[in-house]
């Protein structure tokens, strides 16, 4: 056998569930199913497993399975969600669970049994996907297509797939990890029939590759296609909805990685190219590396609130966005190098700012009209009464010299922030990070951050893949 076939068969020795555990979460997911059918039976309502439990396609790392609730498409959407949760309450206080509430399209419970998650999911029960009335409805549908088109033996294939996006941190189409969802692992070991051809074929993959595994679409409308789902860097049509991308999710950044790690994995088929590795920064490095750029580095740290991860990281990166654009205005003469953010979704939330320019001088230069432009001139020299220098002449122009209000970046976001919660959001910080802000945050300096990185292992991973953005071809 070749050794790269070897390999995987030691890797897939490690990341099958034992026999033992099957059993149990099987057993468990019956007695929940059986409980969820006869809760949903008073509101006419059906339950159904779904997921990666249905196909053996799990890793026993995540103990996890999903029911789905299916409602009448009669109901209101508040109808549906308010029984929906009712439901899952009810099937929570049968098996002596707990639970959360988690966020898709819409509020669905995530109870823990045992130490088992169990999503219960509310849909629409629907006859054809065209019916479509929230996303979730094409579920059941996934189902019965993998039923009849993923091939026992390829359940394997699935799993490795899984765990290798996994240890490269591209498995999940959520908003923090923007990669590979389960269904699209699927789609993609049922199209290229095994792991290793998927790696082989991906290496070749064009920027928005189509594949379209019922057949859908004519070549001709490939073009088409590609303006539907523009910015989208691969397109996998949904088998059992041609207007969906299942690819939709997945970040420009995490294809060509993608690609990057299968061209690395195929060339040297080991632990390291397969599982990757974790790298971090110290203190040391950082100030190290800090040193040989000649930038500044700030971090904005506080609480995060707690709201679902689907929502607090595009809003994280919203906020970093807006910090950045808030430096960068024409008057205050700031320039941001590169930015990224970070939460451990409980006790830090984290915005890195790298700055090309950090601090300035005490004087600036305010550059007027030109003298020759009676109306503007005016309005200048009556806003300039009392200026520090000037109002003099240069090049044709008003000047006027000033006292610099902000001199450096750190005092700018701390006067931006330091804001009552209204004014956070009118200048356009999203909502849960201004109410966030409001209740506190500090912003850091290198001795400060040097100390975070003393303390936090996550923090200096989080530092380690700024500072060492990966070659990507
Ligand atoms: P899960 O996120 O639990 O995925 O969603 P999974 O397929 O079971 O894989 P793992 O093993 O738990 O990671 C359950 C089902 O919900 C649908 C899919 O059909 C999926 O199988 N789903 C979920 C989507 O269609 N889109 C999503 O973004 C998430
Ligand atoms: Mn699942
Ligand atoms: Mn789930």
């Amino acid at each position: 056998m070749k050794k790269v076939n070897l390999f995987l068969k030691t890797v897939l020795k490690k990341i099958l569930p034992d026999k033992k555990s099957e059993r149990e979460l099987k057993s468990l997911a019956k007695k929940v199913l059986l409980i969820a059918k006869r809760e949903a039976k008073k509101y006419k309502a059906d339950a159904m497993i779904v997921g990666s439990i249905t196909r053996n396609t799990w890793l026993p790392e995540k103990k996890e399975f999903d029911i789905f609730i299916l409602f009448p498409k009669e109901l209101t959407i508040n109808e549906l969600e308010e029984y929906g949760l009712k439901i899952g309450k009810e099937i929570v206080r049968k098996m002596k669970g707990s639970f959360t509430l988690k966020y898709a399209q819409h509020p669905y419970l995530s109870a823990k049994i045992n130490d088992v998650e169990v999503d219960i999911v509310p849909c629409y029960k629907i006859k054809d996907t065209t019916e479509l009335k929230s996303a979730v409805d094409r579920t059941p549908f996934h189902v019965k297509y993998l039923q009849k088109h993923l091939k026992k033996t390829q359940a394997n294939e699935v799993r490795l797939l899984k765990k290798f996006l996994k240890s490269h941190n591209l498995y999940g189409a959520d908003a923090k990890v923007q990669g590979f969802s389960g269904y699209l692992c699927e789609l993609l070991i049922i199209k290229y029939k095994s792991f290793l051809n998927l790696l082989k074929a991906a290496v070749k993959w064009k920027l928005q590759e189509i594949i379209d595994l019922e057949g859908f679409y004519k070549k001709s409308e490939y073009s088409e296609l590609k303006r539907i789902f523009r910015g989208q860097p691969l397109i996998v049509i949904d088998p059992t909805d041609k207007n969906r991308n299942v690819a939709a999710a997945l970040s420009i950044e995490n294809y060509f990685k993608f690609k990057k790690i299968c061209k690395m994995f195929l060339e040297n088929p080991c632990e390291e190219t397969f599982f990757g590795k974790v790298n971090y920064m110290t203190d040391f490095e950082f100030s190290r590396t800090k040193l040989k750029r000649g930038t500044e580095i700030l971090v904005i740290c506080f609480k995060p609130p707690e709201v679902s991860p689907d929502i607090l990281w595009p809003q994280l990166r919203k906020f970093a966005e807006r910090i950045k654009s808030i430096l960068e205005e024409k008057k205050y003469e700031f320039k941001v190098y590169g930015k990224d953010v970070y939460t451990d979704e409980k006790e830090i939330a984290l915005v890195l700012i790298e700055l090309e320019v950090f601090s300035l001088p005490n004087i600036q230069k305010i550059i007027g009209p030109p003298v020759f432009d009676e109306r503007n001139s005016k309005a200048f020299l009556e806003a300039h009464k009392t200026p520090l220098i000037g109002p003099y002449v240069e090049n044709g122009r008003w000047v006027v010299e000033i006292e610099r209000k902000f001199k450096t970046a750190k005092e700018k976001i701390i006067d931006s922030l330091n804001k009552p919660v209204e004014i956070l959001k009118a200048k356009g910080i999203p909502s849960y990070i201004a109410d966030a802000l409001a209740k506190g945050f500090k912003v850091m300096d290198s001795s400060e951050i040097e100390k975070l990185l003393k303390e936090r292992k996550d923090v200096g991973i989080f530092f380690h893949s700024y500072f060492n953005k990966e070659k990507i071809v």
